[in-house]
């Protein structure tokens, strides 16, 4: 049903996890600042000073990850616990340390890493001279990588670049919910996003030609979506509307590295028409690629999708007569009403969704090999430990997965459930429970308790590889 060499995963990052936020000589990054700073940001003023302690506890996280026969584990390294101002200048040795104990111990437990360079937490230093929206940023962040390549590339064999850069651009610089909490609407995600691409791009050139030879590993950056529909079928507007969606998150990032080294077009002219519209005098808000840089296009070995939930969607949002992502979109995401929430608001649980987003994966990006590495359903409120719902949902979508790989021909390699454990969930602070395990952070030891659906998890596991049954 799946290959065997299928990758059986589940992720975390490191700001979610870790702790030890100044622990051993790490710098700051954003999100201890945005944390730090009071005012109601996050939920309930919480920060993640401590998270699931992972930096002190790995040898636990290990044990669960072995608990559930996981072949792969996909974790970040924080930036600045290995160079605290975010340049190569200063190394934090114990920092390193760090991240070659848990690399080393997942591969004597024969557990392949995945490792994420970038996930959220850019070292506050680099924040103070401009951050994302900086154009010098592609360049320090290539040099970040270089030195990780360099560094743990020899274990490492798959490489994330960005976690959704979607996300950092407009969480963090448009809505301002996530760190660095700008508003900067219509603007400043452009540029992020664009700057992203940009760091992504030299960071895959630099493993291209000074790495691959020797370390033989895959290089792409996660990209997330939804999946969107037309709120009604046959519907010349809404089929508009949806591929306006599609352009303005997926192809997004995707379009540059998969398909033309630019941005969808559908976008690019949404943006200036919508310019126009405004007002707007000057160089255009979507930045251009420049052609003494190096190239965009065909910077991933491979398509990572980081996929939660589905949409329908209509014309709506263009005429707010405001500079925004949302005008410049012009599209309405609606709910189908039969889909079941998970949780959070904005999880609708639609497990058939993954396949038809897959299979679009497919037909228009030329069949890649892809790996999907994120996906969860959330527990919110009382805690229930026999998560009945959410071993549901688990089972669901890996056979939604399999019909994709069996029926539909996609080249999926790999499946990493969202997240080992429950942790820092961003804005949403420890209210949002995503884990496999439980982890009970109310008691100093933050003793790790496994969920029905992470027992669920490890028996698909085993059903798949063949293996004997817990
Ligand atoms: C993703 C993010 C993860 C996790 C997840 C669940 O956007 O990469 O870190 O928070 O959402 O909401």
């Amino acid at each position: 049903m799946f290959p065997c060499d299928f990758a059986w995963g589940a992720g975390t990052a490191a700001y979610q996890i870790e702790g030890g936020w100044q622990a051993d000589g790490k710098g700051p990054s954003i999100w201890d600042t945005f944390c730090h700073e009071k005012g109601g940001r996050v939920f309930g003023e919480q920060d993640g000073d401590v998270g699931c302690n992972s930096y002190e506890l790995w040898e636990q996280d290990l044990e669960c990850i072995q608990w559930l026969g996981l072949t792969h584990y996909r974790l970040s390294l924080s930036w600045a616990r290995l160079l605290p101002d975010g340049t190569t200048r200063h190394v934090n040795q114990k920092g390193v340390q760090y991240y070659n104990k848990v690399i080393d111990d997942l591969l004597a437990c024969n557990v392949s890493p995945m490792v994420t360079l970038y996930h959220f937490d850019l070292p506050q230093a680099l924040q103070d001279q401009g951050g994302w929206k900086s154009s010098d940023i592609a360049a320090i962040f290539d040099s970040y990588a270089k030195f990780c390549f360099h560094t743990f590339g020899d274990r490492v064999k798959l490489w994330i670049t960005i976690n959704e850069p979607y996300v950092c651009a407009k969480l963090g610089h448009e809505d301002g919910i996530h760190a660095p909490g700008l508003k900067e609407p219509g603007v400043a995600a452009y540029v992020v996003g664009h700057n992203m691409l940009r760091a992504h791009a030299m960071a895959w050139h630099s493993y291209n030609s000074f790495y691959r030879t020797k370390q033989d590993g895959a290089v792409s950056l996660a990209i997330n979506s939804d999946w969107f529909e037309p709120s009604t079928a046959g519907c010349t507007e809404d089929i508009s509307a949806t591929e306006r969606c599609f352009a303005f998150t997926l192809g997004w990032f995707a379009w540059p590295v998969f398909v033309t080294g630019d941005y969808p077009e559908v976008m690019r002219s949404a943006i200036d028409a919508q310019s126009e519209k405004l007002g707007f005098r000057g160089s255009s808000r979507l930045p251009c690629f420049s052609k003494d840089e190096p190239a965009i296009l065909g910077t991933a070995d491979f398509f990572a999708l980081n996929y939660y939930t589905s949409r329908m969607v209509k014309p709506g949002g263009g005429s707010c007569g405001k500079m925004s992502m949302k005008s410049d979109r012009d599209a309405e995401e609606v709910l189908d009403p039969s889909w079941p929430l998970c949780g959070v608001s904005w999880l609708a649980v639609v497990p058939h969704g993954l396949r038809k987003l897959l299979k679009y994966i497919k037909d228009t990006f030329s069949n890649p090999a892809v790996y999907i590495t994120e996906n969860g359903f959330s527990q919110v409120g009382p805690l229930q430990i026999e998560d009945a719902q959410r071993s549901e949902y688990y089972k669901e979508t890996i056979s939604e997965v399999a019909k994709a790989t069996q029926e539909d021909g996609v080249n999926v390699r790999g499946y990493f459930a969202w997240s080992l454990l429950d942790n820092f969930e961003w804005a949403d602070g420890f209210s949002v429970r995503f884990g496999l395990f439980h982890v009970d952070f109310g008691d100093v030891k933050l003793s790790r308790t496994v969920y029905q659906s992470g027992r669920e998890y490890a028996k698909t596991i085993i059903k798949y590889k063949g293996g004997r049954s817990r």
